[in-house]
């Protein structure tokens, strides 16, 4: 018999002030997690915190820019007691042609998306090593990381990156009972992209999707439930991809 319960269980999210994160987030306490609330913008954040303790759940906040070694350091103290559950949401996107990519922006999408994703992924394993406790890492990928669409080479390259990098600490730490697991979302509708998708290019877009739709934050609670939990006891170094059928879409 499965159930997924969290009691008990530290969650650490990053990106955790909007969107993915902050729907991730709130399904983890939902689940009874502890969820340490990890981003940039402290403000966001804290309304994240309140419509997770209006449901009552419990979390707390803390700064963290994924693309600062010592804000990572600070974020995950060698004296706390290590995470159980950390899920890397944080994330860029951008748009543009590959002849066009400024390098800073090439750097600061494969600094975010994929360097970012090593910093924590590094740092919550070490805490988990010295304290001998396992855990479980959640990494936030995307389809672009499995196939690739116009306009986003950076993007597609970081996250392809992040299903390997996935594969190789899976492989490294399942020794240390840590697991590390990738899900890769297609398009979800979020604030930021709900006009486009609105327009014509838009709707052309969602109906190249199988399922005809666009992804909406709650199809990602079964997937992330499962990698979160023991549910997943026997899985590692594997990604679930949740897209409505995109990958599959007719060539
Ligand atoms: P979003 O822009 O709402 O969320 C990204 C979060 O990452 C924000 O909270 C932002 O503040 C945080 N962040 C960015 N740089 C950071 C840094 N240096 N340090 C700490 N936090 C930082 O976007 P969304 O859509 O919620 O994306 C979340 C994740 O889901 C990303 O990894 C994205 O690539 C992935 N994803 C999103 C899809 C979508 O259609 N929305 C599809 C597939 C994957």
């Amino acid at each position: 018999m499965i159930s997924v319960d969290l009691t008990g269980r530290r969650a650490l999210v990053t990106g955790a002030s909007s969107g993915v994160g902050r729907h991730v987030s709130q399904v983890l306490a939902r689940f009874g997690a502890h969820v340490t609330l990890a981003a940039r913008r402290m403000a966001a954040l804290e309304e994240t915190a309140s419509q997770i303790s209006k449901h009552g759940g419990n979390s707390e906040i803390v700064h963290l820019d994924v693309t600062d070694d010592a804000s990572v350091s600070a974020a995950l103290p060698a004296d706390a007691r290590p995470y159980d559950i950390v899920v890397n949401n944080a994330g860029v996107a951008h748009g543009g042609a590959a002849l066009d990519i400024r390098p800073d922006e090439w750097a600061r999408v494969i600094d975010t998306d994929l360097s970012g994703v090593f910093r924590v992924a590094q740092t919550a394993a070490k805490r988990m090593v010295e304290a001998g406790r396992g855990g479980t890492i959640v990494n936030v990928a995307s389809i672009a990381g499995l196939r690739v669409a116009g306009g986003v080479a950076a993007y597609a390259t970081a996250k392809a990156g992040v299903i390997q990098l996935t594969r190789a600490l899976a492989l490294e730490w399942a020794r240390h009972d840590i697991r590390v697991n990738s899900l890769c979302p297609g398009y979800i509708e979020t604030d930021l992209n709900r006009d486009f998708f609105a327009s014509d290019a838009g709707k052309a877009m969602i109906r190249r999707i199988p399922q005809r739709r666009l992804g909406r934050f709650e199809d990602l609670d079964g997937p992330l439930l499962l990698f979160a939990s023991d549910a997943s006891r026997f899985m590692t170094g594997t990604e679930i991809v949740v897209d409505g059928g995109h990958l599959v879409s007719s060539m």
